[in-house]
């Protein structure tokens, strides 16, 4: 089936999954590519099987050229152990999951290889994110949005994935169902540690990294929270070590200097350091 087919599909049998993202009422017909709401708003569905839902352009720190390298390097495994680990907090593996800010996709992807089946919707800020997760996968709807003013209606998720992303704890509780689960990774003081000492080698103020806030700030939002901790070390051939360059935020903050330094310092091996934070909505 073709892309754009497939996706008309899926909104037909799930449009109750969505709200319009001009006047917040339901989606109720596909008219030929488009998804129609009750007054009238109609958005377009692409060849690509995607649909871009946001009102206004929204600027995004992470560019175009971070994303290949990250889909490389994720489908070379490095975050595999990290998703073995996630995978059994997911109660609903039947039910209904959305990756929240999925960037290019392979994440939620890897899910559904280890036994994620059910409805699954990735979205992102970023078109050219999403257009790469369209490209790759088929295990999802994929789309552009904002998580902020998100297209999702209210109560009809039983699992939110938050990895790596931002959040939005107001809109987060408002599209989960009662009892659903938020399962949010952040990063642990280890993460990519060998890296940072690399380009932040002339920084000493920014080598160290503290979850502190963000783990606080999930904790006020869930009463219900349990905490994991994932840490293993991922072996580097040269080609995912400069991916690894590339994909993170990290390069961000570093000197031109240290960016060189690091490029012409290879490193053999990596560190995954992270925290599985798994909030539970109360049951209402
Ligand atoms: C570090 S990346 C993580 C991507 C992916 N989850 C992964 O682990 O590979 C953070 C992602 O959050 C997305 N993002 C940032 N702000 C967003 C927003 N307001 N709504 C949706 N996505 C957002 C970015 O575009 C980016 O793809
Ligand atoms: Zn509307």
């Amino acid at each position: 089936m073709k892309k754009i087919e497939r996706a008309k599909a899926f909104l037909q049998d799930h449009m109750d999954l969505f709200q319009c993202p001009i006047c917040k009422e339901s989606f109720n017909k596909i008219e030929g590519n488009s998804l129609e709401c009750s007054q009238g708003h109609s958005l377009n569905i692409s060849k690509k099987g995607t649909v871009h839902f946001l009102t206004k352009t929204m600027s995004n720190d992470y560019t175009a050229d971070m994303l290949s390298p990250r889909y490389r390097i994720a489908q070379a495994g490095l975050f595999n152990e990290m998703l073995e680990a996630v995978y059994p907090h997911i109660d609903a593996t039947t039910g209904t999951t959305i990756d929240i800010g999925s960037g290019e996709g392979s994440q939620l992807n890897y899910l559904s290889q280890l036994g994620l089946k059910g409805k699954q919707i990735g979205f992102d800020i970023s078109k050219d994110a999403i257009s790469l997760a369209a490209a790759h996968f088929d295990n999802a709807f994929w789309c552009v949005a904002d998580l902020a003013q998100s297209p999702f209606a209210s109560e009809q998720y039983d699992t939110l994935l938050n990895i790596f992303s931002p959040s939005n704890y107001k809109e987060f509780h408002r599209m989960l169902k009662s009892n659903g689960k938020c399962l949010k990774i952040v990063p642990e003081e280890e993460y990519l540690i060998e890296l940072r000492s690399l380009l932040y080698r002339d920084r000493e103020d920014k080598q160290a990294y503290s979850n502190d806030k963000v783990v606080a700030k999930f904790r006020e939002h869930f009463d219900d929270t349990q905490t994991d901790t994932i840490k293993y070390t991922f072996p580097l051939t040269l080609e995912n070590y400069h991916d690894l360059i590339e994909m993170t935020p990290l390069s961000w903050g570093a000197s031109p200097e240290s960016i060189d330094y690091a490029r012409s310092h290879p490193l053999k091996e990596i560190t995954i350091h992270v925290r599985l934070l798994v909030g539970r909505k109360n049951q209402i």
